[in-house]
């Protein structure tokens, strides 16, 4: 619900705060672009219409900008948007979790593998991490999560892998906790947004068990999943971004505002009049 960026997701999804000038839930659609996804399902709620109006064409700016001759910025606008019948929403009724939500899609996505992105975890990296994934994928199937390392007193924060076997950036899974505490973590491998699912998940899912924080878990549906099918961790190249935090947010426009020809200069400029 954005309740950390209040006031100003009250009336606006958090999905949609840019970042330099790009709303968050576009970077995350543009990476599963690169990793060859066609269909986007977004799992949505009340008060997120603007996701929708987002992704359709608004035919007046464009003949406005066509007018103008602003053909980069028209360009931008619907370069990457996604074509006619390749998107659709569905509502999430009420909060209980991010395995709910992923539940919510369960016709949509039918009976084949797909995956799914958390447009808050943004991450910057030469090559879309799901892309990464995807290729990684292609080798040993079943199920994949990203993982990182983070400190070991924030095991809380996350889902965090039993890891087995050790490869280049391939870790078996042996388990998935969510969100211990740093006493009982296995490790201080945290799962970072981006999974690629096979659909007996839904099948797990459809029991609506509550686990960490009185929600149904996607990761406790995961869990459960061990053992049947091939379960990996891949540690992605990239940085990411918790975008739903307020520092990890104004660190991400920085990084990404700080890779741009047109803007680094005058980032820089602010920034050393700030530092005094
Ligand atoms: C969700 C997942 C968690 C994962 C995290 C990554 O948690 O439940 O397993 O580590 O995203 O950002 P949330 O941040 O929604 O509490």
């Amino acid at each position: 619900m954005g309740t950390r960026f209040l006031p100003a997701t009250k009336a606006m999804p958090k999905e949609m705060l840019p970042v330099v000038d790009k709303p968050l839930i576009q970077y995350a659609v543009e990476e599963a672009q690169e990793a060859g996804i066609e269909e986007f399902i977004f799992v949505t709620g009340r008060g997120k219409s603007a996701i929708e109006d987002h992704f359709d064409r608004s035919v007046e700016l464009e003949a406005l900008l066509e007018e103008r001759d602003k053909d980069h910025v028209l360009e931008a606008l619907i370069g990457t948007m996604p074509a006619a019948g390749q998107v659709s929403y569905t509502r999430q009724q009420s909060p209980q979790g991010l395995g709910h939500a992923v539940w919510c899609a369960r016709h949509l996505v039918g009976d084949e593998p797909f995956a799914v992105l958390l447009a808050d975890d943004l991450i910057k990296s030469d090559v879309s991490c799901l892309k990464q994934m995807a290729d990684a994928h292609a080798e040993v199937g079943g199920n994949m999560v990203a993982i990182m390392n983070v400190p070991h007193e924030h095991t809380s924060r996350y889902g965090v892998i039993d890891p087995g076997d050790n490869g280049d950036r391939m870790i078996q899974v042996n388990g998935l906790v969510e969100k211990p505490a740093p006493d009982v973590a296995p490790s201080n491998q945290a799962v970072v947004g981006r999974y690629i699912l096979m659909p007996d998940v839904f099948g797990h899912l459809s029991g609506h068990e509550k686990g960490a924080g009185g929600e149904i878990q996607l990761t406790d549906a995961l869990a459960k999943m061990i053992g049947s099918a091939p379960f990996n961790g891949y540690r992605f190249d990239g940085t990411r971004f918790d975008c739903g935090d307020k520092v990890g947010f104004l660190g991400a426009n920085l990084a990404f505002a700080l890779d741009r020809d047109d803007l680094r200069d005058g980032v820089l400029e602010q920034m050393a009049v700030l530092r005094g």
